[in-house]
């Protein structure tokens, strides 16, 4: 449908006065390592059992990067496959943005090291940092260079070898994490809605939450940080739970609001892959029919950045979302971060 005839929906878009310029998802992509990690073999890893592991997650596997396999391999994977999908050369790429809080190197950017393994020399490129809301919040930055007509195709990819800063003595967060990557490539779409809003919050106020303690300049890598254990992420299970619930609840039912849909209208609602309990309380509380829910952490666990992208991914390979589908993501992570997008299909 053209954005200018008579809409099914309100595209909040429209107030800016983007003279018919909306962004689309063109093509997406998804990659995860070959090496499956599975709740029995954490069983001899550390105190616990797939019995809890399930109940209280959800999780039964998740995949984990070989040695040499960093997050820009899995990032470039997956973007070569979107890249592919969206008809799309490396030379007409215009910006390439990589959302990870497992980058290979402090400096230079993933994204620097993305560019030179699929060539696209002629994109500039940075990492975003928003934890697991970092694919949403890198939609939004694409969909901003591309109304505004700066660019006209921006790669976003969400990327995580979180097994490199997991504790495996840690039974409380080494059984939720995996390593995997998912990507978009956006473009302006003749004709289509796209993206039609995204929401995007944040609270530094509960920074204490969840976080990496040492690597960084307030701390870094000493060997006394080392024997402490400071290089991993450490996490507040149930209040990040709580927090995650409510920041995802509030994020969806603004971007509903802002495109006035009521939550039967979405066919296909994308969350965050942290926890199977978190999916249900969201949904719930917005009043969402569980066959809406799409949900795939028993196969991945948590790949924080990655997880919507990879998510997305299987929804739009499998047939599960069409062309015209709306469709709902809603993400939450450290900072505290969170984010919700609609998208027409
Ligand atoms: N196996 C067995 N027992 C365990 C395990 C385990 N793997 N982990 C914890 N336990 C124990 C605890 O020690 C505790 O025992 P105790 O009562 O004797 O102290 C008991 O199980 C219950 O622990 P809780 O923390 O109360 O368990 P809860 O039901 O809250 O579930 C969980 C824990 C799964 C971590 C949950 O709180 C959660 O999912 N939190 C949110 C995580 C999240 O969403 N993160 C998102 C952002 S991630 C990012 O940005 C990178």
């Amino acid at each position: 449908m053209s954005p200018s005839s008579t809409p099914k929906f309100k595209n909040p878009r429209a107030k800016y006065n983007f003279q018919g310029r909306t962004c689309s998802i063109a093509g997406v992509g998804a990659y995860v390592p070959e090496r499956i990690l599975t709740n029995a073999d954490l069983e001899k890893m550390v105190n616990t059992t797939d019995e809890w592991i399930t109940s209280r997650t959800g999780i039964k596997e998740r995949h984990i990067a070989a040695k040499d396999e960093f997050t820009s391999d899995l990032a470039t994977k997956a973007a070569l496959l979107a890249m592919k999908r969206a008809g799309v050369t490396p030379e007409q790429i215009d910006l390439i943005v990589v959302a990870t809080i497992t980058p290979d190197m402090p400096f230079p950017s993933t994204a620097c090291l993305v560019q030179r393994k699929i060539g696209a020399f002629r994109a500039a490129a940075f990492d975003l940092e928003a934890a697991c809301s970092g694919f949403i919040y890198g939609l939004e930055v694409a969909q901003q260079f591309i109304m505004s007509r700066t660019y006209d195709t921006v790669l976003v990819i969400g990327a995580e070898k979180l097994s490199s800063i997991v504790d495996w003595e840690d039974r409380n967060t080494c059984v939720l994490f995996g390593d995997g990557a998912g990507a978009a490539v956006l473009q302006n779409r003749p004709g289509a809605h796209g993206l039609l809003t995204a929401v995007m919050g944040a609270d530094g106020r509960k920074s204490d939450l969840l976080f990496m303690a040492a690597g960084g300049s307030r701390c870094p890598a000493t060997a006394e940080s080392v024997s402490s254990r400071m290089h991993y992420l450490k996490m507040e299970g149930k209040e990040t739970f709580k927090n995650a619930v409510q920041a995802m609840v509030t994020a969806a039912s603004e971007a509903l609001r802002r495109c006035e849909l009521d939550i039967s209208r979405i066919k296909c609602i994308i969350p965050h892959q942290a926890n199977r309990r978190i999916i249900d309380a969201v949904g719930d509380r917005l009043g969402a029919k569980p066959e809406q829910l799409f949900a795939n952490l028993h196969k991945f666990g948590n790949t924080s950045a990655a997880s919507v992208a990879i998510a997305l991914d299987e929804a739009v390979t499998t047939g599960r979302v069409q062309a015209g589908d709306l469709i709902l993501r809603v993400v939450f992570g450290a900072g505290l971060t969170w984010g919700a997008a609609v998208i027409e299909w």
